[in-house]
């Protein structure tokens, strides 16, 4: 797809294997861009839009071939971008979103061991290449996570899978943040509410100071 329209806005995602906590933080994100003056869309995936929740249900409930699971993420994922997420940052907006397609290249890719280059060719017809400007990835040990999510809720299809399972998608996870320190910044989330969200202030504040000086810089 075409993305080279132009994108005012910036554009935040939250990664992390299931229970790692990130949910928790998205407030205190949207609250900080909101202080620093940005209109704020948060959004998610799979959803974000009337097709996106539907295929959401589908995908969180049912089990499929692991291609299929694939091509239902991206192509709800080329509506998020194309309804959503496009027009936010084109009217300047900032958007927050709770998953993008690092989640499709660690779960479709590391987890379910769909290779790379066709993951890059949903990617090419789904997102083109619009990628977050800055991507939040809460890392756990399996343990952790799976000792969270006991406490919080039904388990969803992802939720049930294996440790092996999640261990590859965690694995997968870091070797995005590795190949991406620029985009990507690894929190440690094994710490308490408090400490992990003094360290996602921080990583906000700094990006939010250096897209000001650049404002300023261009003006
Ligand atoms: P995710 O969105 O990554 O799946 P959530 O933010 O929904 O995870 O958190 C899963 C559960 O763990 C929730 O009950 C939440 O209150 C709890 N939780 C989140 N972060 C922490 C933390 N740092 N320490 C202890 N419990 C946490
Ligand atoms: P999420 O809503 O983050 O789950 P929760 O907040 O309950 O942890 O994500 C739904 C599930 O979908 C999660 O297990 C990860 C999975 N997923 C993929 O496998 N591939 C994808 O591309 C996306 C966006 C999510």
């Amino acid at each position: 797809m075409q993305t080279n329209m132009a994108t005012l806005g910036k554009f935040i995602s939250f990664e992390g294997i299931d229970g790692a906590g990130k949910s928790t933080h998205i407030e205190l994100v949207r609250q900080l861009c909101e202080a620093a003056g940005k209109q704020v869309v948060q959004t998610r995936e799979p959803g974000g839009t009337p097709l996106g929740e539907q295929l959401r249900g589908i995908l969180l409930q049912q089990k499929m071939a692991p291609a299929t699971e694939a091509m239902l993420m991206y192509a709800a994922r080329h509506e998020h971008v194309v309804q959503v997420i496009q027009p936010a940052l084109a009217r300047g907006d900032w958007v927050i979103s709770d998953r993008y397609v690092d989640s499709s290249i660690a779960y479709q890719g590391g987890g379910r061991a769909l290779a790379q280059a066709q993951l890059d060719a949903l990617g090419q017809i789904a997102i083109g290449d619009l990628l977050p400007d800055l991507t939040l990835l809460f890392d756990v040990p399996l343990e952790v996570a799976q000792e969270r999510l006991a406490r919080s809720r039904v388990f969803d299809k992802f939720e049930q899978e294996q440790a092996d399972f999640f261990q590859a998608v965690r694995g997968r996870y870091l070797q995005i943040a590795a190949t991406q320190p620029d985009r990507v910044k690894v929190v440690d989330a094994s710490q308490s509410i408090e400490e992990i969200a003094e360290v996602v202030r921080g990583i906000v504040q700094t990006f939010l100071q250096r897209n000001a000086a650049i404002a300023e810089s261009q003006a």
